[in-house]
Parts: C-alpha cells; structure tokens; sequence
C-alpha cells in the first residue's frame, strides 16, 4: 500500500513539470467591451468578477491553477470560455455577433447557467444575486438598443 502511495506521489511531481499549455494572460485589449463603451459600474462589477476570468484575456490564475491535475481542468474551461465568448474581442465583433452574444448573456444568466457552477464557490465575489442577474439582464437589452 505505501509503496502505491509514493508511485502515485511521483507521477504527481513528474505532472507538474510537463508543461500544461495555459491560456495566455494579455493586459492591454484595445478591443475590450469595458475598455470601448459606458458601461454601468454595477455591471462592470458583475462582469469583471464573475465572468472575465474565463471570457477574457485578463485571466487571472489562482495559485491551485497552477498544479496539475487541477491545472487541465482551469486551463480547458478558460479556452473554451474565450472560444465561446472573448469580451476582450468586442468590438471587431459584428453587430448582428455582438446582438447574439448579448441575448446568450442574459440568458446563461437568468438561467443561472452561467458562470459555470464550479466558480462562485471557489470565487465568492462571484456569487450572483438574483437582483444582479436581473441588472445584467436588463442592461443587455439597453446596450443592444443602442448598437442599432
Ligand atoms: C469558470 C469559467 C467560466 C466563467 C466564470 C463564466 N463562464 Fe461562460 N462559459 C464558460 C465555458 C467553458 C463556456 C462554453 C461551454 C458552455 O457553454 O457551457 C461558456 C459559455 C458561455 C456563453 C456562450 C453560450 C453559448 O451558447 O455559446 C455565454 C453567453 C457565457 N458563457 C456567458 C458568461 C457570463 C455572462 C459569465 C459571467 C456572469 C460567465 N459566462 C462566466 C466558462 C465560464
């Protein structure tokens, strides 16, 4: 049994020096939605905290993103977010895109599908009311109004 256990310790060390293809992070977004539009402080509150990290270039990894196994798992659901999804990439989105992605936001949001559920316990700031939900909701239908 203890010899299983330092197998498995070892081939934990080796995983950490195999390097685990992390999303890079990126300051400076010209494009950034925040950056280019009046954007209530509410929201950016919301958005900043409860979704840039993964739709985003500003990422930013807490200490057990950093350790595999963990690592795969942050890594894969941060590209996959900005694939999804990149609110740094805003404005060289179409408008008929932007529109979209603005109804997709509220309703991931409404739904509560959105962040993803392994987050906000993790994250506390991200923890979503229901008032807030609904603030990110509305304000995605006056931002549309005024993309047209
Ligand atoms: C922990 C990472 C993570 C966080 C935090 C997160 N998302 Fe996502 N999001 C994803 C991933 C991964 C996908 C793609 C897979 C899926 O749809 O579940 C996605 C997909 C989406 C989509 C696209 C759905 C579609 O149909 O293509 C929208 C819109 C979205 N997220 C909005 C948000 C908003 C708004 C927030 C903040 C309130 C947020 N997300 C927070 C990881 C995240």
């Amino acid at each position: 049994m203890k010899k299983v256990l330092w197998i498995l310790l070892v081939l934990l060390l080796i995983l950490q020096v195999i390097p685990s293809n992390r999303p890079e992070v990126n300051p400076d977004n010209p494009s950034d939605l925040i950056v280019n539009n009046e954007i209530p402080d509410p929201i950016v509150h919301i958005l900043k905290n409860a979704c840039y990290d993964c739709h985003s270039n500003e990422s930013h990894y807490p200490w057990y993103a950093y350790v595999a196994p963990v690592s795969y798992l942050v890594n894969r659901d941060i590209r996959e977010g900005r694939s999804h999804l990149n609110f740094s990439d805003w404005e060289i989105q179409p408008v008929s895109k932007k529109l979209k992605f603005l109804s997709e936001i509220s309703e991931e949001v409404l739904d509560k599908s959105m962040p993803m559920k392994i987050y906000p316990p993790l994250h506390p700031e991200a923890r979503l009311t229901d008032a807030q939900r609904q603030a990110l909701s509305d304000w995605t239908e006056e931002f549309g109004e005024t993309l047209f």
